[in-house]
């Protein structure tokens, strides 16, 4: 009881946080589940193997390819870049829990799952995304899909691994607008949590710290592996996964003349560089400066990190803040003219590969025919029924479990 007094002190400023906690404490008292209704897996999700150290390896087909080989316009045998794995399954279970529970944020209505929606691509659909309380982003919510391969982090690459990537939004005002003492008071209140931590992180003296939150979190994200789409099998050896159409679309994707995969580099379909390439914002809103902030640096202004293409047909709207509806739009809008979309009297440094590829309309459709060939959701991780909290309900589940198809 004591933690739940400190919840509502510090936010007594605001009445309706007030009732909101109020609510809470009653709610997190009747609907939350013990720790016995819940237990860790013991096995690694599909396409890891668990080492001797109880740690999860990804096995993969691509390891089998020499990065250095066939490299350059989109080599079909081109090696994955290094990525995150070695956490126990039991880490990724918890993450996988804490993902979904609206616990972690302020007003205990916004999980993650909330703007990184499994049915949406881990995305929103949103050109800009909604925070705790109601205040817009400035982007839209990217998709977490093939995270474990990130060098960089945010729109912006201002975070440089998924731990220090994940406090971002918890403690962002625009997003979960929580703080480190509250979000440890709430979880040490919902009676599954402690004993969860302990067993997902049993050598820890003190296993329910924000340091442990941040790696769980990682440790279900870096589980979300989508390479098994039609462009995959087709990379591997099959030459019917992909229909003519979409064959077509690769053949222009990585033409010398499009040279989206310059830039969109399989087989993460991302370089992980930032690019300067002059999209639009949305209409009134003032120019996004990107990654020149992360970089104190002129020549990035409108920079911003490539984004991966992997299952690109499930989360529009498209580019940083959502200008464009469709793939056909984003598509397009690569063939307007060079920096056609830069404001008169902003100067942008636009990159070497934007330029004026006059494509046609059947190869922007073969494009965007190939882009929809980059899906793969054959990994997808169980969108839990409940979760410790208990407050996974109305709102939020309803839209989770029938966007999951569950
Ligand atoms: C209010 C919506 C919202 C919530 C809640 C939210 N995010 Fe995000 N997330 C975003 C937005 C918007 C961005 C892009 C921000 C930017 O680039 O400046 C983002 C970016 C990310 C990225 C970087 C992805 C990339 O490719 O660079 C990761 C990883 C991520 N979020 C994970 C999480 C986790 C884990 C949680 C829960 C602890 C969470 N997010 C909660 C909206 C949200
Ligand atoms: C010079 C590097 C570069 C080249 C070449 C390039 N892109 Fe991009 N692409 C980017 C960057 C950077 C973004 C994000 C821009 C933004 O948000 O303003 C992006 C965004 C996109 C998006 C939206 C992704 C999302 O998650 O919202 C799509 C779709 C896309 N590109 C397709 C293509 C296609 C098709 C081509 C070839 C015709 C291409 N790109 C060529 C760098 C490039």
């Amino acid at each position: 009881m004591i933690t739940c007094i400190t919840a509502i002190s510090s936010v007594s400023r605001h009445r309706f946080l007030w009732l909101g906690a109020l609510l809470l404490s009653a709610f997190l008292s009747s609907a939350q589940a013990s720790s016995s209704d819940f237990v860790l897996a013991d096995q690694c999700p599909p396409s890891f193997a668990l080492d001797q150290n109880n740690q999860c390896r990804l096995r993969n087909l691509y390891q089998l390819y020499d990065s250095l080989q066939d490299r350059g316009l989109g080599g079909l045998k081109t090696a994955l870049p290094e990525h995150r794995d070695g956490f126990s399954p039991q880490q990724i279970d918890l993450g996988r829990l804490l993902f979904f529970d609206p616990v972690l944020s302020a007003d205990k209505n916004l999980s993650c799952a909330n703007c990184h929606n499994p049915g949406l691509g881990f995305s929103d659909g949103m050109g800009r995304s909604v925070g705790a309380r109601g205040q817009l982003s400035q982007r839209s919510a990217p998709t977490l899909w093939n995270s474990a391969f990130l060098q960089s982090f945010f729109w912006d690459a201002r975070a440089h691994s998924l731990e220090q990537q994940a406090v971002g939004p918890l403690f962002s005002d625009h997003e979960m607008a929580n703080t480190p003492q509250q979000l440890l008071a709430d979880i040490n209140q919902v009676e599954a949590y402690p004993e969860l931590f302990k067993r997902a992180f049993p050598d820890a003296s003190d296993a329910l710290v924000i340091d442990n939150i941040a790696i769980a979190l990682s440790a279900f994200q870096s589980s979300l592996i989508s390479l098994n789409s039609p462009y995959d099998r087709y990379a591997h050896g099959d030459a019917k996964a992909l229909n003519p159409n979409q064959l077509e679309g690769l053949n222009v994707f990585r033409s010398f003349v499009a040279r989206c995969s310059q830039c969109h580099t399989p087989p993460l379909f991302t370089n992980q560089q930032v690019a300067v390439i002059g999209t639009p914002e949305p209409a009134g809103l003032p120019r996004d400066i990107g990654a020149q902030e992360t970089f104190d640096a002129q020549r990035l202004r409108g920079g911003f990190k490539v984004p991966t293409l992997r299952n690109i047909a499930r989360t529009a709207p498209y580019m940083h803040s959502g200008r464009f509806a469709t793939l056909r739009e984003a598509a397009e809008f690569y063939t307007q003219g060079r920096g056609h979309a830069v404001p008169e009297g902003e100067e942008l440094l636009l990159h070497w590969h934007i330029s004026d590829p006059n494509l046609t309309d059947t190869e922007l459709d073969r494009l965007v025919d190939f882009m929809e060939a980059l899906s793969d959701e054959s990994l997808m991780p169980k969108v839990p029924t409940q979760v410790p909290s208990g407050l996974l309900s109305g709102k939020t589940s309803i839209s989770l479990v029938t966007a999951s198809g569950e």
